[in-house]
């Protein structure tokens, strides 16, 4: 189960968030929405350890501080190009594995490439494992990104917009995989989205933010025009 509790977040005087409370137990795919600029992203890496918190904790099964327990996908999906899909799934396990296995990727041992094997296998692309990276569409490369991911053996995957660059079948693959991963895996699955039609189909749950706060927490299939109005008194609140 992760657990943020009274995240706050400040860039010099502006509190970008203040005070989000989101607990997402293993097995739920939880959806963050919200206008551009509400704090989606902030979120996730304060949750990855990426972003200083001002106040505020991140447990994942009651531990703090244990940044290999999560592992992010990205709506830019950071493969490297020239080195093949496999040496990228690997990649996923550098934070566990020592140091001599990020000079050469021929060091890396062989359980290692087959546990990478089996996450590809687990994303549906086991038969591109050979390919160069940039052989492969941009839904295929963020499945294999997701496959990275798992070779980090996290218990938590945070997703920022990990669809947003992808065509309407691509994009339902992507989030149907997050889903698997959740319900079939046993993993807490957070992912921003902008679209809560997609949110709707895919999340077990949606949280929407605003002006860095939790202003709504339930079902998917919730009326969430309310994230996107723009805002009646700003300065009051
Ligand atoms: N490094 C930074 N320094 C200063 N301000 C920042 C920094 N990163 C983000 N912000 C500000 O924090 C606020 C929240 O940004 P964040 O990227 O979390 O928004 P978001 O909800 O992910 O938006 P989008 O939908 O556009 O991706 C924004 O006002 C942004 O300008
Ligand atoms: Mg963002």
């Amino acid at each position: 189960m992760l657990v943020l509790s009274g995240i706050t977040v400040r860039y010099g005087p502006r509190e970008v968030l203040r005070g989000v409370d989101v607990t997402v137990p293993r097995g739920e795919f939880l959806a963050v929405l919200g206008a551009n600029g509400c704090g989606k992203s902030t979120l996730l890496r304060a949750a990855a350890g990426l972003e200083p918190v001002a106040e505020g904790t991140v447990t994942v099964d009651g531990r703090a501080g244990d940044p290999l327990a999560l592992a992010m996908v990205f709506q830019q999906i950071h493969l490297v190009h020239r080195r093949t899909v496999l040496d990228n799934v690997c990649a996923g396990a550098l934070g566990r594995l020592p140091l001599r296995h990020s000079l050469h990727p021929r060091l890396f041992p062989r359980e290692l490439r087959e546990e990478a094997m089996a996450c590809l296998d687990r994303v549906g692309l086991a038969d591109r494992a050979h390919d160069r990276a940039d052989r492969l569409s941009g839904g295929q490369q963020q499945r294999v990104a997701v496959a990275r991911a798992l070779c980090q053996r996290p218990e938590v995957i945070l997703a920022d917009e990990p669809v947003s660059a992808l065509d309407p079948a691509a994009s339902e693959q992507v989030l149907a995989l997050l889903t698997e991963l959740a319900h079939q895996e046993g993993l807490a699955v957070v992912a921003v989205l902008h679209q809560p039609v997609l949110a709707a189909r895919h999340a077990d749950r949606v949280i929407g933010l605003r002006d860095g706060r939790v202003l709504l927490d339930g079902p998917p299939d919730q009326n969430l025009d309310i994230l996107y109005q723009p805002a009646l008194a700003e300065s009051v609140s």
